[in-house]
């Protein structure tokens, strides 16, 4: 534990108060990728009837990348567990486990962590994807570290990574102005000084699955000329319920980890929400009682990038300085399921 981290945390870290002592997992680095092409609003008014005042006063959206034809969920995965794995020093032979959180795996199977696996060629690795949407980097890390707790992996790459466009219904403007493109990673190792979870906490409410989902293209549902006409192979939102369950999900989840660690949120450098909508982040903050700078946003450039949304934001507040070995951060997270998800970790 480093001289920043509050006198109190160490003794109260509830993986120590479970047994963990000895074996500790650090996050050693992070990395992330977005695709080249910005799609801006004013882009998005000429293929729907929106504006850039609309998108922006309901969302705090300007732009999302989007991947080209060629790229998939696969290849934006592979570029960011690049950059982690160059940031770490880590060679692909020594990943035991690869995670890859996702909902537009390149295909149903094989798994998109396994493409991965070929690509950055860690050949002693196992492989699986995970699906728990735009809470996805929070469940897969909290895996990740169990893994390494119980002594059954050293090394494991987690990616959260998504080609969001690929499942958009451009025709809808509910939906086609909220979400983009991108990869972030991180690297989980049992190394002696810990920098990493001190909790995570994690919840599911599948009674309200209808909420946001895409219902083609499962065994409910597999593709039939009838349902790419009824246009099921595409994301479908209602928006104000979402907002709604995501606003208390994300507030209680985000306590109840807090709590675990009795930490007060003035003792948080720095808090990455699910980058979905900016109102959403501003109403749990406020509940919260946060203040505005504690709060980290950039949905404004990226949209709603689901599993790989606090990732890149993770990345980026990593690469800005914005914080420093020692800081606590709060990842809190909420997406379709419906999941959500908080994590505190000790950077
Ligand atoms: C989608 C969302 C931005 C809509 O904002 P809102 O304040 O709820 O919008 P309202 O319901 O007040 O307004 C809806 C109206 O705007 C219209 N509208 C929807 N999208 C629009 C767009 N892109 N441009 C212009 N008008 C739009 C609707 O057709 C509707 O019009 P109507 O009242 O004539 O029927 C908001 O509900 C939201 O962010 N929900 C959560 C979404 C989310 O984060 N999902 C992912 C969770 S992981």
């Amino acid at each position: 534990m480093t001289d920043s981290l509050p006198d109190n945390v160490e003794f109260i870290n509830p993986r120590a108060e479970h047994g963990f002592k000895g074996r500790t997992c650090s996050i050693v680095s992070v990395g992330s990728y977005v695709p080249e092409k910005r799609l801006t609003n004013a882009d998005l008014e000429k293929m729907v009837e929106t504006s850039d005042e609309w998108i922006t006063s309901r969302t705090g959206i300007k732009e999302r990348r989007i991947a080209s034809p060629e790229q998939f969920t696969s290849d934006l995965a592979t570029e960011a567990a690049r950059s982690a794995m160059e940031k770490a020093g880590i060679k692909g032979e020594e990943i035991d486990l690869i995670i890859v959180a996702t909902i537009t795996p390149d295909m149903p199977f094989p798994s998109t962590a396994c493409l991965v696996q070929s690509n950055i060629g860690a050949v002693n690795a196992a492989a699986f994807d995970l699906e728990a949407a735009c809470s996805g980097f929070v469940y897969a890390l909290e895996i990740a570290q169990q893994f390494i707790m119980s002594r059954t992996y050293d090394t494991v790459l987690v990616i959260g990574a998504e080609k969001l466009s690929s499942i958009i219904d451009w025709k809808d403007r509910n939906t086609c102005v909220l979400f983009g493109d991108g990869a972030g990673a991180a690297i989980l190792q049992n190394r002696e000084q810990s920098h990493g979870l001190l909790t995570a906490c994690m919840g599911a409410d599948g009674g309200k699955a209808g909420l946001l989902s895409m219902p083609g293209g499962g065994s409910r549902c597999p593709a039939t000329g009838d349902s790419v006409d009824q246009r099921l192979h595409y994301l479908r939102m209602d928006g104000k319920e979402t907002f709604k369950s995501a606003v208390t999900a994300m507030y209680k989840a985000a306590q109840k980890a807090l709590e675990r660690c009795q930490l007060d949120i003035s003792q948080i450098k720095c808090i990455i929400p699910h980058q979905a909508n900016l109102r959403i982040m501003s109403a749990v903050g406020d509940r919260l009682g946060a203040k505005e700078d504690q709060i980290f946003i950039n949905v404004d450039k990226f949209g709603n990038t689901s599993a790989a949304s606090v990732a890149i934001a993770l990345d980026q507040v990593v690469e800005e300085g914005r914080i420093q070995r020692g800081d606590l951060i709060l990842l809190v997270v909420f997406g379709a399921g419906l999941t959500w998800g908080a994590a505190v970790i000790e950077w």
